[in-house]
């Protein structure tokens, strides 16, 4: 699908493998994870614009290039908060807006219990940061969230998605770009992603 992109990299490979072992103790999944969002940092961010900018380096004179667009990072709390450190890398300047949501154990549906944005005004362009994209009512609910909000141009961040949450949402949102390092192939009985890794958040702060 067009607004589907799969970063295809053997280091990704390597790292998104040792993420995935169980026996990853969480201070080393928390550095797997940040790894692994450089990667998709780098990628989701190509689509920034530059505008010219003159500078003198030491030598000479000399037009530079500057980011043009006011930028937010949105991670969906707990999970995405481990991303946001390797975003913020590529992206100093960037606005942070947390959202609060959790997946109801019964329904494996959303619930939203934090969110601020209505304090602020617009970004221009939006990363969505959330480890996993299982059945995608999470990221539909934030992607919702953000375009009512005002925000146009959303790129959707995950380490690893469900074959069906991400189709589903590339359909229902085709304008929108969904970036991730594995697509699996099926989502089990209780909506945890097969093979996957689990319970991100729990892995990631250590609430096994
Ligand atoms: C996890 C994950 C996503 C969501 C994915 O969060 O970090 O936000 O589930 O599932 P979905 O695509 O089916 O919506 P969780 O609900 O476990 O909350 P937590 O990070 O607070 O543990
Ligand atoms: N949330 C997770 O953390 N993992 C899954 O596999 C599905 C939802």
């Amino acid at each position: 699908m067009k607004n589907i992109f799969c970063v295809s990299h053997p280091l990704c490979d390597h790292h998104l493998t040792e993420l995935r072992e169980r026996s990853t103790r969480p201070s080393d999944f928390r550095a797997i994870a940040s790894r692994l969002t450089s990667f998709l940092a780098l990628e989701s961010t190509s689509i920034l614009t530059t505008s010219e900018c003159p500078i003198e380096t030491p030598v000479a004179g000399m037009v530079g290039a500057k980011v043009k667009e006011r930028i937010g990072v949105f991670p969906i709390l707990r999970a995405g908060l481990a991303m946001v450190d390797p975003m913020l890398d590529v992206i100093p300047d960037a606005q942070v807006f947390h959202l609060g949501m959790y997946r109801d154990e019964e329904t494996a549906t959303p619930v939203e219990y934090y969110n601020k944005l209505a304090e602020f005004d617009p970004v221009e362009i939006g990363f969505i940061l959330d480890p996993m994209l299982a059945t995608g009512g999470s990221i539909e609910l934030t992607i919702s969230v953000l375009k009512r909000w005002g925000v146009t141009r959303i790129s959707v961040l995950s380490l690893i998605s469900s074959k069906e949450g991400i189709e589903r949402l590339s359909k229902l949102h085709p304008d929108v770009r969904f970036h991730t390092c594995a697509i699996d192939s099926v989502l089990n009985s209780k909506k945890y992603i097969v093979p996957g890794l689990g319970d991100a958040g729990d892995r990631l702060f250590n609430t096994l």
